[in-house]
C-alpha cells in the first residue's frame, strides 16, 4: 500500500508512503489520492484534509517508470482525477513537506491552502531538464505568485529551492524543524473543527473563484503539451540518463 488514508478527529490524512522509490507516484497511487480527496469532500465528519510524505521525503514527483510505461492518455488519466480533485476540493488542505519535493510534490503545493515546510527540505520542478513542461497549472500560477523572473528560475532553468525560499516567495506558510512540520500541519488541521464548516467552504471558494477557471483550463493546456512531450526523443533521452544515473546530453537537439 503505498498511499495510506485515515480519517481521524474530522482531519482526512493522505500519507505517500512509497521511500523505497523515494515516494515516486505512479498511476495506481494518483487514482488513490484521487479517491480520497473525493471522499473526504464528501464525508461530513471531515474538516480538514492533510496531505504528507515520510520523515525523508515528501515525494519525488511522477513515478518515471510508469510514465514512460504508460503515459497519461486522457482526461480520464488517474493524474489527472487527482489534479481535478485537489483543485476542487472545497475543504481547507495543509500539506506537510519534509525532505524532497520534486516536480508534481511541488506543484501540488500550490492547490494546497496551507503549506509547512521542513527547514531541511528541497523543492525544485526540473520538468524542462526532464524534456518536458511544466503542469498542475504551475505556468499560471508561479509567475503570478512570484513574478515572471523568479518563477523562470524554478521553471526554466529548473533551479531547487529550500523551504525558507519557498515562504519568501509565497508558496509556503512556514518554515520549520523537520520533527515538527506534520505535527504544526496536524494543529492548523484541527483548528477547523472548531470553525464554521460551510462559512469555511464558502471562504475558500470565494478565494478561488477568481482562479479556479483559468486554473483549470491551463491544466488542460500543460497536459497536451506534456503529453506530447512525454513521447518526445528529449524525454526519452532524460528519462534514460536518469536510470543510467548520468546528465542527459541535449546536444543534438534543435
Ligand atoms: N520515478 C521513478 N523512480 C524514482 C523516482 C522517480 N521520480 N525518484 C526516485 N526513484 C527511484 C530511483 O530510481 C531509485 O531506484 P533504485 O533503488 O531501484 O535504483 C530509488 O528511487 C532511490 O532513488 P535515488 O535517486 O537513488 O535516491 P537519492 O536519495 O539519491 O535521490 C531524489 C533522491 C528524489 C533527489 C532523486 O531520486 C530524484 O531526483 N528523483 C527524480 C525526481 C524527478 O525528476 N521527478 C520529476 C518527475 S516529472
Amino acid at each position: 500500500m503505498s498511499i495510506k488514508t485515515a480519517i481521524v478527529n474530522g482531519i482526512s490524512t493522505i500519507e505517500i508512503a512509497r521511500p523505497e522509490k523515494k515516494n515516486a507516484l505512479t498511476r495506481a497511487m494518483y487514482q488513490e489520492m484521487a479517491d480520497a480527496l473525493l471522499a473526504a469532500n464528501a464525508d461530513k465528519s471531515v474538516r480538514a484534509l492533510l496531505i504528507q510524505g515520510q520523515p525523508t521525503i515528501f515525494t519525488s514527483g511522477n513515478d518515471i517508470e510508469d510514465f514512460m510505461a504508460s503515459p497519461p492518455r486522457d482526461e480520464e488519466a488517474p493524474v489527472f482525477q487527482f489534479m481535478r480533485a485537489l483543485v476542487g476540493c472545497e475543504k481547507p488542505v495543509i500539506a506537510a513537506v519534509n525532505g524532497a519535493a520534486i516536480g508534481i510534490g511541488t506543484t501540488l503545493l500550490l492547490h494546497c491552502d496551507f503549506v509547512y515546510v521542513a527547514d531541511d527540505s528541497r523543492l525544485a520542478m526540473p520538468f524542462v531538464g526532464l524534456g518536458l513542461v511544466p503542469e498542475f497549472a504551475s505556468s499560471l500560477v508561479l509567475p503570478r505568485l512570484m513574478g515572471h523572473a523568479r518563477a523562470a528560475e524554478k521553471l526554466l532553468l529548473g533551479d531547487p529551492f529550500t523551504g525558507a525560499d519557498a515562504v519568501e516567495c509565497g508558496i509556503a506558510n512556514a518554515v520549520l524543524p523537520a520533527a515538527e512540520v506534520v505535527a504544526q500541519a496536524r494543529r492548523v488541521a484541527e483548528r477547523f473543527n472548531k470553525l464554521a464548516p460551510s462559512a469555511v467552504r464558502e471562504s475558500k471558494r470565494l478565494m478561488r473563484r477568481h482562479s479556479s477557471e483559468e486554473v483549470m483550463a491551463t491544466i488542460k493546456v500543460e497536459a497536451e503539451i506534456f503529453g506530447k512531450r512525454l513521447r518526445s526523443p528529449e524525454a526519452m533521452e532524460a528519462f534514460q540518463a536518469f536510470f543510467q544515473k548520468r546528465q542527459p546530453d541535449f546536444s543534438k537537439f534543435d
